[in-house]
């Protein structure tokens, strides 16, 4: 399962009982797989501790690894529309990714995105799982099929579980979770729908899915 990832995986370098500004300056020498070789910036989380929705994404893109932050490029503009859409403050969402460094394929001057694997998802889960010991959040949103697979430590179809608030006990035995969790499309998959009107609904759908999660956040 792990037979791409050449390293043992992030649970050493991560500090035991830390805060986020910890986690945050300890994650840049993180080798727990070899991603970090050919990235340009870890790329760790946005947000603050008290927030009670916390939102994983895929792995940072072209953007993201450049300025070290995460949702800065393409998607990161669709899902702040969403969250705004949804009526959600800002101050009440910490943003993250599943893999922490930007895994792509060098063509000429361009660098392709590529997908995580699994053994690249499970090396750096120890970071969420820290993540998830901070900021212990009301409610966790899984963006996509790779933040579901590190969230629930099982692959799922999105269409069979999106836009519903799953049990803590939704995850595998293996993958404890703080709150419930609600996964619903990446936001990047909006930008693939050519049809305005079909992006829309795709979008609306979105929105609609977040507000289920901050409505369960407050409940
Ligand atoms: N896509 C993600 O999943 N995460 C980011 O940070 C940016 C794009
Ligand atoms: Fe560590 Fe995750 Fe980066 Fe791999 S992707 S080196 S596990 S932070």
């Amino acid at each position: 399962m792990a037979g791409d990832v050449e390293r043992p995986g992030a649970e050493q370098w991560v500090p035991s009982g830390a805060g986020l500004d910890e986690l945050r300056a300890a994650a840049p020498d993180c080798r727990g797989c070899e991603l970090w070789q050919d990235a340009t910036h870890v790329v760790f989380s946005k947000g603050r501790e008290d927030a009670r929705l916390m939102l994983v994404g895929e792995q940072p893109g072209d953007r993201e690894d450049l300025e070290g932050e995460p949702f800065v490029g393409p998607a990161g503009r669709v899902l702040a529309d969403a969250i705004d859409a949804a009526g959600i403050p800002r101050r009440q969402v910490y943003v993250t990714n599943a893999v922490k460094h930007f895994r792509f394929e060098r063509r000429g001057k361009r660098r392709i995105h590529q997908k995580p694997s699994v053994g690249h998802i499970v090396a750096c889960r120890p970071w969420l799982e820290a993540e998830f010991d901070v900021v212990n959040p009301d409610v966790v949103v899984a963006l996509g099929a790779t933040a579901a697979r590190s969230v629930l430590g099982r692959t799922v179809r999105i269409g069979e579980v999106r836009g519903r608030v799953l049990p803590p006990d939704a995850a595998g035995a293996a993958s404890a979770l703080p709150a419930p969790v609600l996964v619903t499309t990446h936001p990047s998959a909006l930008l693939r729908i050519d049809d305005a009107a079909k992006r829309r609904e795709a979008f609306d759908a979105l929105v609609a899915d977040l507000r289920t999660a901050a409505d369960a956040a407050a409940s």
